[in-house]
């Protein structure tokens, strides 16, 4: 870097990576807890050389438009629906994301809800909470009946990094494992299956896969129609993938036994939403990277990503990899 670049962080994130760019360039981090709203971000980002964001930071055609400057982008996410990619890409601006060190952490998280909501984990707690385990039901033989996973077919939807480390986890636990994704990928001691044969075949099906507009909307329906009668669904990639409408017909039916959710369409979860009123349903609030060291390690990758664009080198991940084919 010749001069200091500008850098404008839209959060306060902790650690040695953020002190280490504040040495090297000139810092601006948002103060609040609370995202920045668009405006706030466009009229902070105005003079930046370099963008460090979060997934809820929205960073579209026209926020682009409004920082001339801009040399790169980096979000602390391994997921960049956030991103206008095409508009980034078509400006020369390269796009950084974490993929590769959250992957074993949010594997954890989606089997959790897994588990949770096969063996009924949080209604167990909230009936202890209740007062409802009283000396007259010490133990009910069919008190909170749930499901099992050994020996159960675990169905993939996606199967990169993070599906593949969902399937050794099931693995482990001797489930069968099938997987589908866009571009078949082969893993030893899974099944690759068409979407079509995955659903009606899986006792538990888990999405993996990223949001786009070939995925967005994928289990609607007719998808979550054809699932297995009760089986449980789990996500933990984006809420935009599975329609929620749809979802809690399915559980409230029956058609679907339960489901164990990390991510929502909107962002808080509306306190209007359905999901809530379900009692068969495990809602947490978007955490599946969120252990101390994955979140350190993706600040790491994200102030590297930064530091590479604006020294003029490629991003060590880059999420528009076309931007560097483009001419010059
Ligand atoms: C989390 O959802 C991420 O994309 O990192």
């Amino acid at each position: 870097m010749s001069d200091r670049a500008r850098i404008f962080a839209t959060r306060s994130l902790a650690g040695a990576p953020l002190a280490g760019l504040a040495h090297r360039c000139d810092l601006d981090v948002w103060p609040a807890r609370t995202a920045p709203t668009p405006e706030q971000l466009a009229s902070r980002s105005r003079d930046a050389d370099g963008l460090l964001c979060l997934l809820t930071d929205r960073i579209d055609a026209a926020l682009l438009e409004r920082c001339p400057r801009l040399r790169a982008v980096s979000s602390v996410s391994v997921g960049v629906d956030h991103v206008d990619l095409d508009a980034a890409t078509a400006r020369g601006i390269p796009v950084g994301h974490t993929p590769g060190v959250l992957t074993e952490t949010t594997a954890d998280l989606a089997f959790a809800l897994l588990l949770a909501a096969a063996r009924r984990v949080a209604e167990g707690d909230r009936f202890v909470r209740a007062g409802e385990w009283t000396p007259d039901r010490v133990w009910e033989p069919d008190l909170l009946l749930g499901r099992d996973v050994h020996g159960a077919t675990l169905g993939l939807v996606g199967l990169g990094a993070i599906g593949q480390a969902m399937a050794r986890r099931a693995q482990g636990f001797g489930m069968r494992v099938l997987a589908w994704s866009r571009t078949r990928r082969d893993m030893p001691g899974v099944a690759f299956a068409s979407l079509d044969s995955l659903l009606p075949a899986a006792d538990f099906v888990s999405v993996h896969v990223a949001l786009n507009a070939d995925t967005r909307g994928l289990l609607g329906e007719s998808a979550l129609a054809r699932m297995k009668p009760g089986a449980v669904l789990v996500n933990t990639a984006r809420g935009g993938i599975v329609d929620e409408d749809a979802l809690a017909d399915a559980l409230r039916s029956g058609q679907l036994g339960a489901a164990g959710l990390d991510v929502f369409a909107r962002e808080p979860l509306d306190p209007a939403s359905p999901l809530l009123r379900l009692p068969n349903v495990v809602l947490t609030p978007h955490i599946g990277s969120a252990s101390e060291a994955t979140r350190a390690r993706m600040v790491e990758l994200a102030v590297e990503n930064l530091l590479a664009a604006l020294a003029g080198n490629p991003m060590p991940h880059c999420a528009n990899p076309a931007v560097y084919a483009r001419p010059t």
